[in-house]
Order: structure tokens, then sequence, then C-alpha cells
């Protein structure tokens, strides 16, 4: 495969499951390389990073999630992990480098306007309001709706309800419809901040440390949810539980140091050196 790459003589158009950015990078002009990436990876990035300080972040030369993928993300503490979902959801702009998705380059794009291109994030803690109810929480995600005080005074349609109710059912939170949010357990409050992000339909979510805090049982059902969102959305989850990343089972990626370090099945993470030095060395 690899003699053929430097040759030149693949046919762009056929499906090249193991080319990774970096072979198609070496051989072909970038506006075909691009062009052959949006059409394998729904988010690639291309020699990105991010600066504070002077402290390389984010340093990523090529980095790709295929169309409908999970991808998994892993890598110790202060890795960059948080930071990498930063910059493709636009909350941080790169020093250098660009993000793709979707065919287009997002890098300098704003941030809502991102989110309003189909990249869902929910935050390592998740963002819901308190004193809502659970089926209002809901009421408030419709997209469209970013004028909070209209979209609950107003009545929704009854596709708009039965939108709302399938996801409650989806996320096994239809008994606590009417109950104000922070009543809700921390699971609990995890599978909410998921339905307000699937409820405009994103086609990429990143979803960050949705283990984080809970049981072990409501860890088992969040990672059984991720794997049906999977079957709508492309996913990129970034997770410290083990456990939970078994169960998903999906390739992981192993972030250190803001680069990646190695990719491949958790098994072969877990057998490959340098990143258990990685993990260890903190
Ligand atoms: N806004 C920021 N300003 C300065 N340093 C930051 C900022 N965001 C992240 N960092 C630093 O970047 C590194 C990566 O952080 P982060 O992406 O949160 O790691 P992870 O999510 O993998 O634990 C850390 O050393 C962190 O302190
Ligand atoms: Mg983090």
């Amino acid at each position: 495969m690899s003699s053929e790459v430097e040759s030149g003589t693949i046919d762009p158009t056929l499906e090249q499951e193991n080319l990774s950015l970096e072979k198609y990078r070496k051989f072909l002009p970038s506006e075909v390389q691009r062009e052959i990436w949006s059409n394998k990876f729904l988010l690639f990035v291309e020699n990105l990073s991010v600066s504070f300080d002077g402290f390389k972040a984010v340093d990523i030369p090529h980095f790709g999630i295929k169309h409908g993928e999970l991808r998994v993300i892993i890598g110790p503490n202060g890795a960059g992990k948080t930071t990498f979902c930063d910059l493709v959801s636009g909350k941080t702009l790169p020093s250098s480098g660009k993000v793709y998705y979707d065919g287009k380059n997002i890098s300098q794009m704003d941030e809502s306007d991102i989110a309003l291109m189909g990249i869902g994030r929910k935050f390592q803690t998740p963002t819901v309001f308190d004193s809502l109810s659970t089926y209002e929480n809901l009421l408030l995600a419709l997209p469209g709706n970013q004028h909070w005080k209209h979209n609950l005074l107003k009545r929704e349609s009854s596709e708009e309800k039965n939108q709302i109710l399938e996801i409650l059912e989806k996320v096994n939170l239809s008994d606590c419809r009417d109950m104000p949010a922070k009543s809700l357990s921390h699971g609990q409050r995890q599978w909410l901040a998921i339905s307000a992000l699937i409820i405009s339909k994103p086609k990429l979510l990143l979803v960050d440390e949705p283990a984080a805090g809970l049981t072990d049982l409501e860890t088992e059902r969040t990672a059984d949810l991720l794997l049906e969102l999977a079957e709508e959305h492309t996913l990129v989850v970034i997770e410290h539980d083990m456990d939970f990343v078994r169960r998903l089972g999906q390739k992981v990626t192993v972030l250190n140091e803001g680069k990646v370090l190695a990719e491949g099945s958790l098994e072969e993470m877990e057998t490959n050196e340098e990143v258990m030095e990685a993990y260890l060395g903190r």
C-alpha cells in the first residue's frame, strides 16, 4: 500500500480504509487532499496547535474522525483533551492550523455558528438549568430558539412535544419529566445535558468525561446510551474511566502533552509501553 502511495497512483475516489491522513499528505496536492479528507472524515485537523503563555496545550499535525465513527480520546490529566474540544467547538481559537468539519474550514468561526452547523458539545460539568423541570430544560434546548423567555412562554407544537418525550424515553428520564433538574441524580443530569444536545440533531457530538462522578450502574447506562446515539451521530467521547471505555469497545486515541501518542483498541493501548508510561509518569 505504501509504495502505491508514494508513486501517487491511487485513485482518489477509492475508499482507502488504511490510509492515514499522514500518507494522504505526502502525495496529494492540498485541494485534492481536502476533498478526499472531507469525503472520508467528518472532522479533521491540520497542523492544529494552541499555546498558552508559550506552552503548547495542543499540537496535532493531522487527525481525523470518520463519518459515523464513535472515537474515544483518553490521556492523562492535562493532556489537552478538553482543549482539543475547545478548538473544535470554537471556544478557543487555534494559534495555528485548521479544523475542517463537513468539508469546511471552521477554525476561525464563532462558537455559536459552529454549534449551528451541527457540532454539539457536552462540557465536563453538565450545563443544566436547576430550577427548570427536565421537560422545560429540553424545551429551552429546541433548535433555533436561543431566546429562552420566548421559548418557555410560547406553546410548543405537538411535533416538538413528541420529540422531547421521545428523547426523555431514550435517556430513561420519562419518569422525571416534571421534576426540577436540581432533584436529579448526577447521572440523570448528565443524560439531561446529553438530551439537550441531541434535540437539535447535531452531526458531531463532543462529549467530555460523561462518566465522571457516576455510579457503576449510571456509568454502564451512559456507555449504552452513547452507543445508541452512535447509530445516528458521529461522536467523540473523552473519558478517564477505563471500564467505561472498555464497555464502549471502540477505537481509542491517546493524547499526551498535546500530541497524539497512539491509536488502536483499548487492549492495544494497555499493552503499549509509551502509553502506560504517560499515565504512570503523572
Ligand atoms: N485557557 C487556558 N489558559 C491557560 N492554560 C490552559 C487553558 N486551557 C487549558 N490550559 C492548559 O492546557 C493543558 C491541557 O489542559 P486540558 O485540555 O484541560 O487537559 P485535559 O482535558 O486533557 O485534562 C493544561 O496544562 C492546562 O492547564
Ligand atoms: Mg479535561
